[in-house]
């Protein structure tokens, strides 16, 4: 098929950009961001050669690098490459001593230049729900020195944010660290796990009147630099249902409206079953073909029901 078209050419010769731009309308340092950008990933799970190499690559191919959790290192900034500094519940590279959120370091790091967005992790496809353990042996001078964190000893970073809890505590956080940075775009990241704690997250900015710049979905088939195998493969929402859900349900919350007529909500369920049963009593053979088809829409419809539902729970 290839051959039907036309030779590839750079998006700037057919006049494409595809870039998009971050930042809802309390951000006042919104980012043109590219469309493909490298995915947390913290030096330390990095080699010092592997972070240099990627943000350089960002500064060529003008797309940006994200931090990972684990602070930003001079080889972050060496190339200088856009990044997106992420923080986790280690808060590394803006805590103070007993490990919680540090405002001035904080600020100071989100003012530099080469920081455009800033990312809070809540979870992560290979490990949701669960925190992490830099091991002492692992916990070097330099290390310690980029996470602000005492070096050769266990370091934890537990399964909870301790600068805010609950939904509304996320939004004002963010309008804090929106604040500390001069306005630049701050989003959260999350594998989707349970359905009803994203619809919290909804509609808890719409109770605030805060809304984060972007979200970052992460699959539960995601990769890590360490996690128990138990967690690596097989929780949290895989990335096409977890993306799929979040912008229906962030769409159903927030525009207060529905993808699909209410009435649907009582027929959905209804009706495939009503199909299957129909077609067993009418034509036996057809109808153990169309249980398959039938289970598929089925689950389409239950879905559907619960968009109506969230909805009208508004
Ligand atoms: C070596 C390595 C380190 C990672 N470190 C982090 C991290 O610090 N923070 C985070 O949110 N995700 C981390 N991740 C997960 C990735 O950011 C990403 O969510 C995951 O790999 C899924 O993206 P992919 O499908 O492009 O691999 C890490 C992944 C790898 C492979």
């Amino acid at each position: 098929m290839h051959g039907a078209f036309d030779v590839p050419r750079r998006a700037e010769e057919v006049g494409l950009d595809p870039r998009v731009l971050v930042g809802g309308p309390d951000c006042k340092q919104p980012y043109l961001a590219s469309i493909l950008n490298v995915s947390a990933m913290s030096f330390g799970s990095l080699s010092e050669n592997a972070v240099l190499a990627l943000n350089k690559g960002a500064k060529v191919g003008g797309f940006a690098h994200n931090t990972g959790e684990g602070g930003i290192s001079p080889y972050h900034l060496e190339p200088g490459g856009d990044l997106i500094w992420q923080i986790g519940t280690g808060y590394f590279g803006c805590r103070k001593a007993n490990g919680t959120f540090c405002q001035d370091t904080f600020a100071k790091q989100a003012l530099l230049d080469n920081v455009k967005m800033i990312e809070i992790k809540l979870s992560q496809g290979a490990k949701p729900g669960h925190g992490g353990i830099l091991p002492a042996a692992k916990n070097t001078e330099e290390i310690a020195r980029i996470r602000h964190v005492a070096p050769f000893t266990d370091i934890l970073s537990p399964p909870y944010h301790t600068a805010f809890s609950e939904a509304t505590g996320l939004m004002n956080f963010i309008r804090l660290l929106r604040e500390l940075s001069g306005g630049k775009p701050i989003g959260f990241k999350l594998c989707i796990g349970e359905k009803e704690e994203f619809i919290d997250l909804c509609k808890a900015m719409l109770e605030t009147g805060i809304t984060p710049d972007f979200i970052t979905v992460d699959g539960g088939e995601g990769g890590t630099g360490a996690a128990p195998v138990e967690f690596s493969n097989s929780m949290g929402l895989p990335l096409r249902d977890g993306l799929a859900l979040s912008v229906a349900f962030a769409w159903a919350v927030l525009k207060g409206d529905t993808l699909y007529p209410k009435w649907m909500a009582f027929f959905a369920p209804i009706l495939p079953l009503s199909f299957v049963f129909l077609s067993y009593l009418l034509i036996p053979a057809v109808g153990r073909f169309l249980v398959p088809t039938a289970m598929n829409v089925a689950h389409l419809a239950l879905f559907t029901a619960s968009l109506c539902a969230v909805s009208k729970n508004r």
